[in-house]
């Protein structure tokens, strides 16, 4: 499973990065206002700017609704950097621009998808990524996970080559579970990601260890 991290950050893109298990960046319009990003200019070289950090996918989200102008946004932002992938809202002008950009070569990243259905139709249209969102669904009372081992069912059995992205990720644990429901890339705030190192057993034993080692 390929580890991408969900911010806007760049601090923490780079801490990430120096781990040396990252393999993409996710970002979406509520991560970048949060990092003060604003105007076209701005945006475009925050875009690059992570591009730079890091060798891997990159998803920048459009941020029109309607067919034309997600086609014409989605250009501007793939005309970035190659390693950007166009992240666009599943609607129905949404599927509609992720097949054009199939068809003209982008890749994309279909994202808010909350059902086996909209699924579907991302792998349809020719999506390189599906992302559903997990701790949105856990938020509402369902359980997330389910539905990517439901995508995942679906779409090895009609070889559908888009890949799960499991988005929305809230801990540790939902990584984990993540990567045994067979999604491809799991997008994780820091947090989450720091939190996979984490074990009781793990601090005692060292400290255990560097104890003895003072008599060796
Ligand atoms: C990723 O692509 C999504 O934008 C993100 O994971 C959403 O996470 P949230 O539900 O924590 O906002």
């Amino acid at each position: 499973m390929k580890f991408f991290i969900d911010t806007g950050n760049l601090s923490q893109i780079k801490e990430a990065h120096d781990l040396g298990i990252l393999d993409g960046v996710t970002t979406n319009p509520s991560l970048m206002a949060k990092e003060g990003i604003k105007g076209e200019a701005a945006i475009a070289n925050h875009y690059k700017t992570i591009c730079e950090l890091v060798d891997g996918d990159v998803s920048a989200e459009v941020l029109s609704t309607d067919f034309a102008t997600i086609v014409e946004e989605g250009k501007k932002l793939a005309a970035i950097h190659p390693n950007i992938v166009v992240k666009v809202p599943m609607i129905k002008d949404g599927v509609k621009a992720i097949k054009w950009f199939t068809d003209n070569g982008i890749r994309t990243n279909c994202t808010l998808v909350f059902s086996a259905g909209q699924a579907i139709l991302a792998a349809k249209a020719g999506a390189s990524y599906v992302s559903p969102f997990i701790g949105r669904i856990d938020d509402s009372g369902w359980d997330g996970m389910e539905l990517i081992a439901q995508i995942r069912h679906i779409y090895d059995i009609q070889n559908y080559r888009t890949e799960i992205l499991a988005a929305s990720i809230r801990s540790a644990l939902h990584i984990t579970k993540a990567a045994e429901a067979g999604a491809d890339v799991c997008t994780c705030p820091l947090d989450s990601i720091l939190g996979l190192l984490k074990h009781p057993l793990t601090d005692i034993g060292l400290a255990k260890f560097l104890e003895d080692a003072k008599k060796m």
